[in-house]
């Protein structure tokens, strides 16, 4: 089919395709595997290099933010993990990392012509049929030095590449595809080699000082929308208004009484006004 013949995603296919300096210069791809993070977890113990990549094309146990699933047919996505090396950031700019992640896949699904928006805190959406759909979702997995530093961290992105109507997972966040939203197939090979030049340029922005935090939080739909909340740890839900993030990304809401409460973690519903 015209359009996914460029759907090689092994190494030799990759490296060739590659514009970075450092990230996913090491480069693994792998047909079938449990789960790419929990893969590339034993490596980041085991010394794997700062920038190392990890993809396959099936995942039999692809993990979801919040322990849900992740799943998605071989052949139709990008599920990969990087291993980032953030020497010497503070533990709270570990939330950057997603951010940074989220603007690059924004950004390069923006090079095929779809607009993308994000919700709170880090799923990249589309508009499909005037609904905000999720066409992309973000895990990030860390590991702390003895001095509360971050040692790695590890970017788990599974995006929603040729996934046919049929196959999309039937999620309380509505899913698509960028063959659904769009029309046509998309090469996913070039679309990696995008995304993965997009997060080492706004990786070295970050390292050098610079917060992601004002261009990720002018992508978020979730701003200025009544929300509801379902916070980790407490049980009852927060209903309100999303008004704002902090410099670190925390979603701020003021309840029905007035009250602003700083959201750190969570699954945030969009409600209709
Ligand atoms: C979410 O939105 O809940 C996050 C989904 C993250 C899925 C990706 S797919 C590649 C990587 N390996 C995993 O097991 N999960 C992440």
């Amino acid at each position: 089919m015209e359009g996914i013949n460029d759907d090689d995603l092994t190494v030799t296919a990759v490296g060739a395709t590659l514009t970075t300096t450092w990230l996913g210069r090491s480069y693994e791809y792998l047909p079938w595997i449990g789960s790419t993070n929990d893969e590339m977890k034993q490596r980041a113990a085991a010394g794997a290099p700062h920038g190392a990549v990890l993809l396959a094309d099936y995942q039999a146990a692809g993990r979801g933010r919040l322990d849900r699933r992740w799943e998605a047919p071989p052949g139709t996505s990008l599920l990969f993990s990087a291993l980032l090396r953030p020497s010497g950031w503070p533990a709270e700019r570990g939330g950057w990392l997603t951010m940074l992640a989220a603007l690059a896949v924004a950004e390069s699904i923006e090079t095929v012509g779809l607009p993308a928006r994000l919700k709170w805190p880090n799923d990249v959406m589309l508009e499909q049929d005037g609904t905000w759909r999720k066409v992309c979702g973000l895990l990030l997995d860390t590991s702390l030095d003895a001095a509360g530093r971050l040692e790695w961290a590890i970017a788990g992105i599974g995006l929603n590449v040729n996934l046919p109507a049929a196959a999309l997972p039937d999620t309380m966040t509505p899913a698509t595809s960028l063959l659904v939203a769009g029309g046509r197939p998309i090469a996913r090979r070039a679309l990696l080699a995008e995304l993965l030049a997009r997060l080492e340029s706004h990786y070295a922005a970050a390292a050098a000082g610079h917060s992601p935090v004002p261009e990720w939080s002018a992508r978020l739909l979730t701003l200025g929308r009544p929300v509801r909340v379902a916070r980790t740890g407490t049980g009852e839900p927060l209903v309100g208004m999303a008004e704002a993030t902090d410099e670190w990304g925390h979603l701020l809401v003021r309840d029905s009484a007035g009250q602003l409460h700083t959201i750190a973690a969570g699954d945030v519903t969009l409600r209709e006004r």
